[in-house]
């Protein structure tokens, strides 16, 4: 297990992704001070003491503390913001706009207020907009706030690769850009298995229904599970995330960044590969794109502008 660093980590919501967060995090001793904070009364504070009790078998030194009080997070280094309601079967994640965007400009106000030099981390969808609205809120350099997605969906593609090819999962890696929605861009041209090109080892049309499985890998979960979305492999990549800032391991990893003028897009955030670490995304990595993942692109982009839009009719932004 690697040392444990002074840092303060603060995890906003403590639902299944938020709590997960927290446990994973604390397991791989990111940061001395956990902080999971959450409205409703008891839950943060009931989940961090037996967190807390697992650190006697676990060994972990990190300190996970469960409070209501947006005081207990100030001076965070980071913030994983997973606060908000999750789809259930039937509703896409813009249908979550209104109610999620209002919790985001109160989470974005407390960590304004106490918290002016942390990096922030978005996992509440819709994704692409809630980050940019956390931005506008914030008033904090690009480079310090970031939408978590990128990662999720590029192991879910992983998954499927893996289990149509029967190679070990750690040898895959996948790509999957834009936005997180039904108008993502999973990169086949970019996913191998230790090298070796997928598209080299499964026939196109089954790697094409890999994409399509990946593009809507929420929605299976969500019609499976019924009353919510996924949380353990949203929380793995929000960790692996945290885990690249806050060690300073600079990998490279999608995810929902602003953009200005890479890939041609600019004044807006979504899913592209960029280099996490200290700074937050410190590099951008413009990536040479095919001319159909071209054209998905400016699709992606449509769809998220159609979201920030609807977001300034609602008056959030
Ligand atoms: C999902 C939710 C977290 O993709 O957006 O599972």
């Amino acid at each position: 297990m690697s040392s444990i660093q002074p840092k303060k980590l603060t995890v906003v919501g403590a639902g299944y992704v938020g709590s997960t967060c927290a446990h994973l995090a604390a397991l791989k001793n990111l940061a001395s001070e956990i902080v999971l904070i959450d409205v409703v009364e008891g839950r943060p504070q009931g989940i961090a003491l037996d967190m807390n009790q697992s650190a006697a078998v676990e060994g972990f030194g990190s300190r996970v503390v469960g409070t209501n009080d947006p005081v207990d997070t100030y001076e965070s280094d980071l913030f994983i913001v997973t606060a908000g309601r999750p789809r259930t079967p039937g509703m896409s994640r813009s249908d979550l706009l209104e109610v999620n965007g209002r919790i985001v400009c109160d989470v974005a106000e407390s960590i304004r207020r106490g918290s002016p030099d942390a990096i922030v981390i978005v996992v509440t969808n819709p994704l692409d907009s809630m980050v940019s609205l956390m931005r506008a809120k914030l008033g904090f350099p690009a480079q310090r706030v970031i939408g978590m997605a990128g990662v999720l969906d590029s192991a879910r593609f992983s998954w499927f690769i893996a289990e149509a090819t029967g190679a070990g999962v750690a040898d895959v890696d996948a790509m999957v850009l834009g936005a997180h929605g039904d108008s993502m861009v999973p990169m086949p041209q970019y996913c191998t298995i230790n090298g070796v090109q997928v598209a080299d080892l499964v026939p196109q049309d089954e790697v094409d229904a890999m994409a399509d499985r990946t593009k809507k890998g929420g929605a299976e979960i969500v019609g499976l599970l019924k009353t919510g979305s996924a949380w353990y492999a949203p929380a793995s990549a929000s960790v692996a995330m945290a885990e690249s800032i806050l060690n300073d391991a600079k990998r490279l990893l999608p995810c929902a960044c602003f953009l200005n003028g890479q890939f041609g897009f600019e004044g807006l955030y979504m899913g592209v590969p960029a280099v996490l670490g200290r700074e937050g995304v410190e590099r951008i990595v413009e990536v040479p794109l095919r001319t159909e993942a071209r054209v998905a692109m400016q699709k992606t982009a449509g769809a998220i502008l159609d979201d920030v839009q609807a977001m300034r009719d609602l008056d959030l932004m």
